[in-house]
Protein backbone atom coordinates (compact mmCIF):
# COMPACT_ATOMS: atom_id res chain seq x y z
CA UNK A 1 0.00 0.00 0.00
CA UNK A 2 1.73 3.35 -1.05
CA UNK A 3 -0.02 6.32 0.60
CA UNK A 4 0.52 10.06 1.00
CA UNK A 5 0.27 11.69 4.06
CA UNK A 6 -0.24 15.86 4.16
CA UNK A 7 0.33 16.84 7.43
CA UNK A 8 2.29 14.29 8.52
CA UNK A 9 5.28 15.88 10.17
CA UNK A 10 2.47 17.39 12.47
CA UNK A 11 1.26 16.05 16.20
CA UNK A 12 -0.90 13.92 14.63
CA UNK A 13 0.29 13.43 11.28
CA UNK A 14 3.46 11.76 12.93
CA UNK A 15 1.43 9.61 14.96
CA UNK A 16 -0.47 8.17 11.26
CA UNK A 17 3.04 7.62 9.97
CA UNK A 18 4.30 5.58 12.78
CA UNK A 19 0.55 3.71 12.54
CA UNK A 20 1.20 3.36 8.64
CA UNK A 21 4.78 2.13 8.59
CA UNK A 22 4.14 -0.13 11.65
CA UNK A 23 1.66 -1.85 8.97
CA UNK A 24 3.98 -1.84 6.31
CA UNK A 25 2.71 0.82 4.09
CA UNK A 26 5.16 2.70 1.82
CA UNK A 27 4.59 6.27 3.09
CA UNK A 28 5.49 9.70 1.39
CA UNK A 29 4.67 12.62 3.92
CA UNK A 30 3.20 15.64 1.88
CA UNK A 31 3.85 18.97 4.75
CA UNK A 32 4.76 22.72 4.11
CA UNK A 33 6.26 22.63 7.33
CA UNK A 34 4.49 25.46 9.09
CA UNK A 35 3.27 24.15 12.13
CA UNK A 36 5.66 20.98 11.81
CA UNK A 37 8.33 19.82 14.01
CA UNK A 38 11.18 19.20 11.64
CA UNK A 39 12.10 16.54 14.35
CA UNK A 40 9.23 14.36 13.49
CA UNK A 41 9.98 13.56 9.64
CA UNK A 42 10.33 10.09 9.89
CA UNK A 43 13.28 9.02 7.96
CA UNK A 44 11.94 6.03 7.05
CA UNK A 45 9.09 8.03 4.88
CA UNK A 46 9.87 9.39 1.79
CA UNK A 47 9.52 14.04 2.32
CA UNK A 48 8.21 16.38 -0.12
CA UNK A 49 8.18 19.49 1.26
CA UNK A 50 5.26 21.90 -0.11
CA UNK A 51 1.77 23.09 0.39
CA UNK A 52 -1.54 21.81 -0.60
CA UNK A 53 -2.28 25.32 -1.56
CA UNK A 54 0.25 25.65 -4.13
CA UNK A 55 -0.50 23.80 -7.97
CA UNK A 56 3.39 23.03 -7.87
CA UNK A 57 4.10 21.50 -5.21
CA UNK A 58 1.29 19.03 -5.70
CA UNK A 59 2.00 18.64 -9.39
CA UNK A 60 5.60 17.73 -7.40
CA UNK A 61 3.80 15.42 -5.51
CA UNK A 62 2.08 13.62 -8.02
CA UNK A 63 4.84 13.68 -10.74
CA UNK A 64 6.83 10.15 -10.45
CA UNK A 65 4.51 8.11 -7.95
CA UNK A 66 1.57 6.56 -8.16
CA UNK A 67 -0.38 6.05 -4.73
CA UNK A 68 -3.14 4.27 -3.69
CA UNK A 69 -4.53 6.85 -1.25
CA UNK A 70 -4.25 9.98 0.74
CA UNK A 71 -4.64 10.75 4.58
CA UNK A 72 -5.19 14.33 4.69
CA UNK A 73 -4.17 15.64 8.14
CA UNK A 74 -2.57 19.66 6.74
CA UNK A 75 -4.67 22.22 8.25
CA UNK A 76 -4.83 25.17 10.86
CA UNK A 77 -6.67 24.29 13.60
CA UNK A 78 -6.84 26.84 16.22
CA UNK A 79 -10.83 27.91 16.73
CA UNK A 80 -9.92 31.06 18.40
CA UNK A 81 -7.93 32.48 15.40
CA UNK A 82 -10.18 30.88 12.65
CA UNK A 83 -12.69 33.94 13.82
CA UNK A 84 -9.78 36.69 13.79
CA UNK A 85 -8.48 35.21 10.67
CA UNK A 86 -11.12 33.73 8.19
CA UNK A 87 -9.15 34.22 5.19
CA UNK A 88 -6.11 32.18 6.53
CA UNK A 89 -8.90 29.53 7.54
CA UNK A 90 -10.52 29.53 4.14
CA UNK A 91 -7.36 29.27 2.16
CA UNK A 92 -5.60 26.53 4.18
CA UNK A 93 -8.45 24.57 5.20
CA UNK A 94 -10.98 24.58 2.21
CA UNK A 95 -9.27 25.52 -0.51
CA UNK A 96 -6.13 23.36 0.60
CA UNK A 97 -8.47 19.98 0.82
CA UNK A 98 -10.48 21.09 -2.40
CA UNK A 99 -7.18 21.21 -4.09
CA UNK A 100 -5.82 17.90 -2.53
CA UNK A 101 -9.06 16.38 -3.08
CA UNK A 102 -8.83 17.20 -7.09
CA UNK A 103 -5.77 16.17 -7.05
CA UNK A 104 -6.67 12.84 -5.82
CA UNK A 105 -9.61 13.15 -8.43
CA UNK A 106 -7.01 13.66 -11.51
CA UNK A 107 -4.67 11.10 -10.31
CA UNK A 108 -6.98 8.26 -9.73
CA UNK A 109 -6.65 7.75 -6.08
CA UNK A 110 -9.66 5.98 -4.84
CA UNK A 111 -9.26 6.44 -1.21
CA UNK A 112 -9.10 9.48 0.91
CA UNK A 113 -8.91 9.54 5.18
CA UNK A 114 -9.69 13.01 6.21
CA UNK A 115 -9.01 14.98 9.53
CA UNK A 116 -12.24 16.33 10.82
CA UNK A 117 -13.22 17.58 14.16
CA UNK A 118 -15.89 17.24 16.89
CA UNK A 119 -15.93 21.41 16.07
CA UNK A 120 -18.62 20.45 13.10
CA UNK A 121 -21.31 19.90 15.94
CA UNK A 122 -20.92 23.14 17.81
CA UNK A 123 -21.99 23.84 21.25
CA UNK A 124 -23.60 20.13 22.39
CA UNK A 125 -27.68 19.71 21.93
CA UNK A 126 -26.87 16.53 24.10
CA UNK A 127 -23.75 14.47 25.28
CA UNK A 128 -22.48 12.24 24.82
CA UNK A 129 -22.64 13.70 20.85
CA UNK A 130 -22.86 10.56 18.57
CA UNK A 131 -23.02 11.39 14.66
CA UNK A 132 -26.20 11.63 14.32
CA UNK A 133 -26.14 15.17 16.63
CA UNK A 134 -26.61 18.30 14.32
CA UNK A 135 -23.92 19.77 12.70
CA UNK A 136 -24.12 23.30 13.91
CA UNK A 137 -20.70 24.44 14.16
CA UNK A 138 -20.10 27.39 16.14
CA UNK A 139 -16.25 28.39 14.67
CA UNK A 140 -15.62 29.27 11.66
CA UNK A 141 -13.04 26.38 11.93
CA UNK A 142 -15.63 23.79 12.46
CA UNK A 143 -17.44 25.14 9.76
CA UNK A 144 -14.15 24.37 7.40
CA UNK A 145 -13.95 21.09 8.47
CA UNK A 146 -17.69 20.94 7.72
CA UNK A 147 -17.20 22.14 4.37
CA UNK A 148 -14.66 19.86 3.23
CA UNK A 149 -16.72 16.79 4.78
CA UNK A 150 -19.74 18.39 2.39
CA UNK A 151 -17.37 18.42 -0.36
CA UNK A 152 -16.00 14.74 0.10
CA UNK A 153 -20.13 13.77 -0.16
CA UNK A 154 -20.12 15.49 -3.59
CA UNK A 155 -16.96 14.19 -5.06
CA UNK A 156 -17.84 10.68 -3.73
CA UNK A 157 -21.17 10.55 -5.78
CA UNK A 158 -19.66 11.71 -8.64
CA UNK A 159 -16.63 10.96 -9.01
CA UNK A 160 -16.65 7.31 -6.64
CA UNK A 161 -13.39 8.12 -4.59
CA UNK A 162 -14.30 6.54 -1.38
CA UNK A 163 -13.57 8.22 1.93
CA UNK A 164 -13.55 8.66 5.90
CA UNK A 165 -14.01 11.41 7.65
CA UNK A 166 -12.69 11.32 10.93
CA UNK A 167 -13.68 13.55 13.79
CA UNK A 168 -12.13 13.80 16.21
CA UNK A 169 -12.22 15.11 19.61
CA UNK A 170 -8.84 16.36 22.19
CA UNK A 171 -5.99 14.54 20.83
CA UNK A 172 -3.49 14.26 23.57
CA UNK A 173 -0.63 11.97 24.41
CA UNK A 174 2.93 11.19 22.92
CA UNK A 175 3.89 7.44 21.54
CA UNK A 176 4.11 5.38 24.30
CA UNK A 177 7.63 4.17 23.49
CA UNK A 178 9.08 7.00 22.99
CA UNK A 179 9.42 6.98 19.18
CA UNK A 180 7.93 11.02 18.58
CA UNK A 181 10.07 13.69 20.12
CA UNK A 182 9.05 16.60 19.13
CA UNK A 183 6.81 18.73 21.04
CA UNK A 184 3.32 20.31 19.41
CA UNK A 185 3.79 23.45 17.79
CA UNK A 186 1.70 26.65 19.51
CA UNK A 187 -0.45 23.99 21.14
CA UNK A 188 -3.35 25.33 23.35
CA UNK A 189 -4.59 21.86 24.52
CA UNK A 190 -4.41 21.60 28.23
CA UNK A 191 -2.46 18.86 29.48
CA UNK A 192 0.54 19.83 27.45
CA UNK A 193 0.05 23.61 29.18
CA UNK A 194 -0.25 21.50 32.28
CA UNK A 195 3.47 20.69 31.66
CA UNK A 196 4.97 23.81 30.42
CA UNK A 197 3.81 25.07 33.74
CA UNK A 198 5.28 21.86 35.62
CA UNK A 199 8.40 22.41 34.15
CA UNK A 200 8.34 26.75 34.89
CA UNK A 201 8.23 27.52 31.16
CA UNK A 202 4.66 29.23 32.35
CA UNK A 203 3.61 30.64 35.79
CA UNK A 204 0.31 28.95 35.89
CA UNK A 205 -2.62 27.12 34.29
CA UNK A 206 -5.94 29.28 33.44
CA UNK A 207 -8.95 27.74 34.60
CA UNK A 208 -11.54 29.64 32.62
CA UNK A 209 -14.92 29.61 35.10
CA UNK A 210 -15.27 27.39 37.56
CA UNK A 211 -19.34 27.66 37.71
CA UNK A 212 -19.90 25.18 35.61
CA UNK A 213 -23.27 22.53 36.52
CA UNK A 214 -20.08 19.64 36.72
CA UNK A 215 -18.88 17.96 39.47
CA UNK A 216 -15.95 20.83 40.62
CA UNK A 217 -17.52 23.43 38.47
CA UNK A 218 -14.80 23.12 35.24
CA UNK A 219 -15.50 22.33 32.24
CA UNK A 220 -15.09 18.36 30.93
CA UNK A 221 -13.84 17.64 27.67
CA UNK A 222 -12.94 13.98 25.86
CA UNK A 223 -9.11 13.67 25.81
CA UNK A 224 -8.00 10.94 22.98
CA UNK A 225 -4.91 9.23 22.85
CA UNK A 226 -2.82 10.51 19.69
CA UNK A 227 -1.96 6.89 19.07
CA UNK A 228 -5.27 5.16 19.28
CA UNK A 229 -6.30 8.70 16.63
CA UNK A 230 -3.72 7.27 14.57
CA UNK A 231 -4.80 3.42 14.42
CA UNK A 232 -8.19 4.49 13.31
CA UNK A 233 -6.97 5.92 9.92
CA UNK A 234 -5.14 2.57 9.29
CA UNK A 235 -8.00 0.66 10.01
CA UNK A 236 -10.50 3.47 8.22
CA UNK A 237 -8.67 2.80 4.96
CA UNK A 238 -8.21 -0.65 5.24
CA UNK A 239 -12.61 -0.70 5.97
CA UNK A 240 -13.03 1.37 2.49
CA UNK A 241 -10.84 -0.53 0.58
CA UNK A 242 -12.80 -4.07 1.59
CA UNK A 243 -16.35 -2.73 1.84
CA UNK A 244 -16.10 0.21 -0.44
CA UNK A 245 -18.63 2.07 1.75
CA UNK A 246 -17.75 6.07 3.04
CA UNK A 247 -17.49 6.38 6.73
CA UNK A 248 -18.16 8.91 9.04
CA UNK A 249 -16.52 8.46 12.16
CA UNK A 250 -15.98 10.07 15.75
CA UNK A 251 -13.10 9.25 17.70
CA UNK A 252 -12.60 10.10 21.63
CA UNK A 253 -12.56 8.55 24.53
CA UNK A 254 -15.90 8.65 25.56
CA UNK A 255 -14.69 9.72 28.84
CA UNK A 256 -14.58 13.15 30.34
CA UNK A 257 -12.08 14.58 32.35
CA UNK A 258 -12.53 17.90 34.12
CA UNK A 259 -9.73 20.70 34.04
CA UNK A 260 -9.37 20.58 37.50
CA UNK A 261 -9.62 16.83 37.40
CA UNK A 262 -6.27 16.66 34.96
CA UNK A 263 -5.00 19.01 37.31
CA UNK A 264 -4.93 17.15 39.98
CA UNK A 265 -4.22 13.88 38.62
CA UNK A 266 -0.78 15.34 36.77
CA UNK A 267 0.25 16.78 40.02
CA UNK A 268 -0.24 13.33 41.82
CA UNK A 269 1.65 11.64 38.81
CA UNK A 270 4.67 13.63 38.80
CA UNK A 271 4.47 14.41 42.58
CA UNK A 272 4.88 18.27 42.83
CA UNK A 273 2.59 21.59 42.64
CA UNK A 274 1.02 22.96 39.83
CA UNK A 275 -0.36 26.73 39.69
CA UNK A 276 -3.40 27.74 38.86
CA UNK A 277 -5.58 30.38 39.10
CA UNK A 278 -9.57 30.65 38.10
CA UNK A 279 -10.64 33.48 35.46
CA UNK A 280 -13.86 34.77 34.13
CA UNK A 281 -15.44 32.08 32.01
CA UNK A 282 -14.62 32.56 28.45
CA UNK A 283 -17.60 32.85 25.42
CA UNK A 284 -18.98 30.26 23.92
CA UNK A 285 -17.28 27.56 26.00
CA UNK A 286 -19.78 25.08 27.64
CA UNK A 287 -20.06 22.50 30.50
CA UNK A 288 -19.35 19.29 28.85
CA UNK A 289 -18.16 17.63 25.80
CA UNK A 290 -18.03 13.82 25.43
CA UNK A 291 -17.77 11.67 22.61
CA UNK A 292 -20.34 8.24 22.00
CA UNK A 293 -18.07 6.30 19.57
CA UNK A 294 -20.08 3.03 19.27
CA UNK A 295 -19.78 3.86 15.36
CA UNK A 296 -16.25 2.71 15.14
CA UNK A 297 -16.13 0.45 17.71
CA UNK A 298 -18.82 -1.20 15.74
CA UNK A 299 -17.83 -0.35 11.93
CA UNK A 300 -13.98 -0.46 12.58
CA UNK A 301 -12.96 -2.81 15.81
CA UNK A 302 -11.57 0.66 17.28
CA UNK A 303 -10.41 0.05 20.59
CA UNK A 304 -9.10 2.42 23.32
CA UNK A 305 -5.96 1.33 24.41
CA UNK A 306 -3.98 3.76 25.58
CA UNK A 307 -6.53 6.34 26.45
CA UNK A 308 -6.34 6.41 30.21
CA UNK A 309 -6.18 9.61 31.84
CA UNK A 310 -3.00 8.40 33.49
CA UNK A 311 -1.30 7.33 29.92
CA UNK A 312 -2.51 10.45 28.35
CA UNK A 313 -0.44 12.72 31.16
CA UNK A 314 2.67 10.45 31.42
CA UNK A 315 3.28 10.05 27.70
CA UNK A 316 3.13 13.76 27.07
CA UNK A 317 5.45 14.06 30.22
CA UNK A 318 8.00 12.16 29.02
CA UNK A 319 8.35 13.93 26.32
CA UNK A 320 8.03 17.82 28.04
CA UNK A 321 10.53 16.42 31.10
CA UNK A 322 13.37 16.07 28.75
CA UNK A 323 13.34 19.32 26.54
CA UNK A 324 14.80 22.34 27.57
N1 LIG B 1 -5.09 18.34 17.74
C1 LIG B 1 -6.40 18.10 17.91
O1 LIG B 1 -6.87 17.91 19.06
C2 LIG B 1 -7.32 18.03 16.72
C3 LIG B 1 -8.69 17.81 16.94
C4 LIG B 1 -9.54 17.72 15.84
C5 LIG B 1 -9.02 17.78 14.55
N2 LIG B 1 -7.69 18.00 14.37
C6 LIG B 1 -7.17 18.07 12.98
O2 LIG B 1 -6.09 17.16 12.86
C7 LIG B 1 -5.17 17.62 11.88
C8 LIG B 1 -3.77 17.59 12.44
O3 LIG B 1 -3.71 18.41 13.60
P1 LIG B 1 -2.43 18.47 14.55
O4 LIG B 1 -2.95 18.63 15.93
O5 LIG B 1 -1.50 17.36 14.24
O6 LIG B 1 -1.82 19.86 14.09
P2 LIG B 1 -0.35 20.24 13.58
O7 LIG B 1 -0.35 21.71 13.40
O8 LIG B 1 0.68 19.64 14.48
O9 LIG B 1 -0.29 19.49 12.18
C9 LIG B 1 -0.70 20.07 10.96
C10 LIG B 1 0.40 19.77 9.95
O10 LIG B 1 -0.02 20.22 8.66
C11 LIG B 1 1.03 20.99 8.07
N3 LIG B 1 0.36 21.96 7.19
C12 LIG B 1 -0.44 23.00 7.55
N4 LIG B 1 -0.86 23.66 6.46
C13 LIG B 1 -0.33 23.00 5.39
C14 LIG B 1 -0.42 23.20 3.99
N5 LIG B 1 -1.10 24.21 3.45
N6 LIG B 1 0.23 22.33 3.18
C15 LIG B 1 0.95 21.29 3.69
N7 LIG B 1 1.09 21.07 5.01
C16 LIG B 1 0.45 21.93 5.85
C17 LIG B 1 1.77 21.62 9.24
O11 LIG B 1 3.11 22.00 8.93
C18 LIG B 1 1.72 20.49 10.27
O12 LIG B 1 2.79 19.58 10.11
C19 LIG B 1 -5.68 19.01 11.48
O13 LIG B 1 -6.40 18.86 10.29
C20 LIG B 1 -6.59 19.41 12.62
O14 LIG B 1 -7.58 20.31 12.19
C21 LIG B 1 -6.82 18.11 15.41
Amino acid sequence: MKIVITGGAGYIGSHVVLAALDRGYDVTVFDDLSTANKENINPKTKFIEGSVNLKDDLSNLFINDRYDAVIHLAASKASGESMLNPKKYTYNNIIGSLNILMSCIDNDIKYFIFSSSAAVYGNPRYVPIDEFHPLIPSNYYGYTKLSTENSLEWFSKIHGIKYASLRYFNAAGFDIDKRITGKEKNTENLIPLIMEVAKGRKPFIPIYGNDYKTKDGTGIRDYVHVSDLAIAHISSLEYLIKHSKNLILNLGSEAGFSVLEIIERTKSILKMDIPYKVMERRVGDVAKIVSSCSQAEDIIRWEKKHSGLDTLIKSTWQIYNKKT
